[in-house]
């Protein structure tokens, strides 16, 4: 694990996958999250205000800000361009770790499998997301491969939430969890920035009392 990876996500636990369709409505929700405790953003790449939502989300005191679902160079590019800190990918593209670690920023591709977590680990990247974790047998497939593979760390994403959050965050394995549960689309839509600060809140508590 790269030490700044290390030392971001063991002080981000939680890492909310934001999903929002103009700059203004990324500045509410990160403040939001903020104001719950919650210190990064993994904005995705799945609407077109991507970029305009990470720059303008990089002036938010108190939080950092990393881009999602970059499944491509040219997207890897845009997000360093909007100021990004880090990059992550739902799956493992060797083009767009190697563009990551070339810049100089953290990467966290996406491996399910030995084959895809030794691929990683050709490249010197040791952290992976583990996506979609839930449906990917979740905790018994991460400790499974921590057998074979017990120098790699996992940050699990798709269908964690407050329910599972403290069992995932028990394993020593698992660095951190994403989610979207903090940030759905409904909330956004609807403007309940005070319960996405609270939903954040929630989600800092129970991974504080999972000694995090
Ligand atoms: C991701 O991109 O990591 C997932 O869409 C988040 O999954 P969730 O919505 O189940 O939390």
């Amino acid at each position: 694990m790269t030490e700044s990876l290390a030392s971001m996500l063991a002080a981000n636990p939680v890492v909310p996958v934001v999903v929002v369709e103009s700059a203004s409505d990324g500045v509410e929700v990160g403040k939001a999250l903020v104001a719950g405790g919650i210190t990064t953003a993994e904005v995705t790449f799945r609407t077109r205000a991507a970029a305009d939502a990470i720059h303008a989300m990089t002036e938010i005191d108190g939080l950092t800000v990393g881009a999602g679902t970059v499944i491509n160079i040219a997207q890897a590019k845009e997000a360093l361009a909007a100021g990004a800190s880090y990059i992550v990918s739902p799956g493992f593209s060797a083009d767009v770790v190697r563009f990551a670690q070339g810049e100089g920023v953290p990467v966290l591709p996406a491996c399910t499998d030995g084959s895809w977590l030794m691929a990683a680990l050709e490249l010197g990247v040791d952290t992976v997301k583990f996506f979609p974790a839930v449906a990917m047998g979740g905790i018994p497939t991460i400790k499974a491969l921590s057998a074979p593979f017990p120098q790699v760390r996992f940050v699990p994403t798709g269908g964690v939430s407050a329910a599972n959050l403290a069992d995932f965050l028990a394993v020593p394995a698992i660095a951190a969890c994403g989610g979207s549960w903090m940030v759905k689309k409904n909330l956004i839509a609807e403007q309940k920035w005070d319960t996405i600060a609270e939903l954040s809140a929630q989600a800092i508590a129970i991974a504080k009392e999972a000694g995090r």
